[in-house]
């Protein structure tokens, strides 16, 4: 249980559920057991060949690119105290991963046929892409440890926020505030900030991976916890998979750990090929295509993976660095603002009147686009002198 050790296992050692220490060798054990009780472990390394940046690839990385923006550090994108001060960043990002634009990958579709064959008990996952809801894995056999886009609320009052306002604020680049004008606190959706719990869900159900017959680790450095202990919590006899660019946990250190060090779709593919159900994997995945169905438009050269995942990454960068030079004008105009208000009320009078609050000096709609003027932002930088920020939990 908890850490474990992660010097890899001896290759002399022999596995003690397996007959080999390979992929073949989990394809036979789950025909001749009938395993059922499959528990899968993802992160966004399983999102990356649909399109999606992960967050710690050393070149195509979120956080490698973010970087080089002047954020604190780069996982203030997903800090609640940077957010209260700054939510433009997160909501720019939010405008491009918010779910409905890219499509499933075959290791999302591989997820789903464990499910419609009756092995799968649970899906953890990271990811707040919802991808695996749209390869057709029930809602009621996932966890989303880190939370989703599914829900909204404010983050002063807990007030929800109506799902279909969320989704033309995020598409208009806004930042929505609170539907309570008394409170107009900043709205953020229920995805799990560094500094924030982790949804009750997990908590509920994480003694589930000491009761599974099958463990399958996908696209995850394990690098944040608690999510990065559950592969530990499995038993010490069950055979567990990772598929993974890299070693990762202590995945490998266990007599029946079997590693497929590559690509989640490739890795996928070859364990389907084991099982036998290579077809129907492809047809599961098939059924995911938003052009099923429409007729082949003539071969325009295709975009490599690595060449759209550059993109995507470029075009994330730049967003966020224009909405935090924006914000940086911004917070310079709303000083001036404040400080042209507070000059003009003569002593006198600001002893009688009292120092004008934001809210004062704004009309508060209930979000802000990334190019309203100042005068109506003072509320989204209320602190705007404060510099201390709080280090993720990492
Ligand atoms: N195939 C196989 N492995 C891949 C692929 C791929 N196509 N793409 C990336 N990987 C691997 C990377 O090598 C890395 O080991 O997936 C892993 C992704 O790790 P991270 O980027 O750290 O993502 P993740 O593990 O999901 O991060 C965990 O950190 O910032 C927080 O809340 C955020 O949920 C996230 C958490």
């Amino acid at each position: 249980m908890g850490n474990e050790n992660s010097t890899p296992v001896d290759e002399a050692t022999p596995p003690s559920t397996l007959h080999g220490r390979n992929i073949e060798a989990v394809a036979q054990y789950i025909k001749e057991r009938d395993v059922k009780n499959i528990v899968v472990m993802t992160g966004a390394g399983l999102s990356t060949s649909a399109g999606i940046p992960d967050f710690r690839s050393p070149d195509t990385g979120l956080y490698a690119n973010l970087a080089r923006l002047n954020l604190p550090y780069a996982e203030a994108v997903f800090d609640i105290g940077y957010f209260r001060k700054n939510p433009l960043p997160f909501y720019t990002l939010a405008h491009e991963l918010y779910p409905g634009k890219y499509r499933p990958t075959v290791g999302h579709s591989f997820i789903s046929l464990l499910n419609k064959k009756g092995r799968l008990l649970k899906l953890f996952t990271q990811n707040i892409d919802c991808l695996e809801q749209e390869a057709g894995v029930p809602g009621d056999k996932i966890v989303y440890a880190h939370g989703s886009f599914a829900t909204q609320r404010c983050i002063e009052c807990q007030t929800e926020y109506p799902d279909d306002r969320m989704k033309e604020v995020i598409q208009r680049k806004e930042v929505p505030h609170c539907i309570r004008k008394s409170c107009n606190g900043l709205v953020k959706p229920d995805i799990v900030f560094f500094g924030e719990a982790l949804p009750e869900a997990f908590h509920r159900n994480r003694s589930l991976p000491a009761k599974a017959d099958l463990a399958i680790i996908m696209g995850t450095s394990l690098t944040v916890q608690p999510f990065a202990s559950l592969p530990s919590f499995v038993r010490e006899e069950t055979p567990r998979v990772l598929i993974n660019y890299e070693r990762v946990g202590g995945l490998g250190s266990r007599a029946d750990d079997v590693l497929l060090l590559q690509d989640c779709d490739e890795g996928v593919r070859k364990f389907a090929d084991a099982l036998g159900w290579r077809e129907e994997l492809e047809q599961e995945w098939a059924r995911t295509n938003p052009d099923k169905g429409q007729k082949k438009e003539e071969d325009t050269p295709k975009k490599t993976r690595q060449e759209k995942l550059d993109d995507e990454v470029e075009k994330l960068t730049k967003d966020i660095d224009t909405s935090l030079k924006l914000s940086g004008e911004t917070s310079d105009r709303i000083k001036a603002d404040l400080e042209k208000v507070t000059a003009s009320t003569s002593p006198s009078k600001a002893a009688t009147s009292p120092s004008p609050k934001p809210s004062d000096i704004l009309t508060t709609p209930q979000t802000t686009t990334t190019s309203t003027t100042a005068s109506s932002l003072n509320h989204v930088f209320p602190h705007l002198n404060e510099d201390k920020l709080e280090k993720p939990s990492l």
